[in-house]
């Protein structure tokens, strides 16, 4: 068993949980052991069965209370979870066990268009209306508010006035995958 073990926490697609299982797939130190979901129908469960990973899905009431979640992460002996497209609240219970072992990636620069509901597109949306002339990637970790932790990385890239929010999503998407597994190897292994 590798000493660094992550579960991914996943609502959807799961392009990010593909990377970061790709990049890790044949490291010394650190494995992905579990992905995890809220969503029954997320795309991520399809991804991690093909990546033969073990996946779990569960309730709002399960999270929020442990039980199964819980259950699964120690019989897992997960060290750190990545949240990768994952739209709950992270429990306080989770918080406390896992100090500064929890990261998460916002598809914009915080403190800029997060919070609560600004997720997927809504969030490039909001980015394209404002004028700005750049949008990127933010990787931080994660604490009770959303998108509230410290900041481990923020990289940007430019938007141009023609630029639509597809176009927008695709330039950020790019960022995420060339970054987040690298930050997560080097903050799991510092
Ligand atoms: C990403 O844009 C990430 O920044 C955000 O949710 C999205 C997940 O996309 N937190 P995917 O499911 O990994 O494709």
């Amino acid at each position: 068993m590798k000493p660094f073990r992550l579960a991914i926490f996943a609502s959807g697609s799961g392009s990010n949980a593909v990377a970061i299982c790709k990049y890790f797939s044949r490291h010394a130190q650190i494995e992905v052991a579990l992905i995890v979901s809220n969503n029954e129908q997320a795309g991520v469960l399809q991804k991690a069965q093909e990546l033969g990973i073990e996946s779990i899905t569960f309730s709002k009431k399960e999270f929020v209370e442990g039980g199964s979640v819980d259950t699964a992460l120690q019989e897992k002996k997960i060290t750190h979870i990545i949240l990768a497209g994952f739209l709950w609240l992270v429990p306080s219970f989770l918080i406390t066990r896992y100090p500064n072992k929890i990261i998460n990636i916002h598809p914009a620069l915080l403190p800029k268009f997060g919070g609560k509901g600004m997720y997927g597109a809504r969030v490039h949306e909001t980015v394209r209306n404002s004028g700005d002339k750049e949008t990127g990637i933010t990787i931080h970790l994660v604490n009770e508010h959303f998108d509230e932790g410290k900041p481990l990385l923020q990289v940007t890239c430019p938007i141009s006035p023609s630029d639509s929010v597809v176009d927008i999503a695709a330039k950020v998407q790019a960022l995420e995958h060339q970054h987040y597994p690298k930050t997560i190897e080097s903050w799991v292994l510092s």
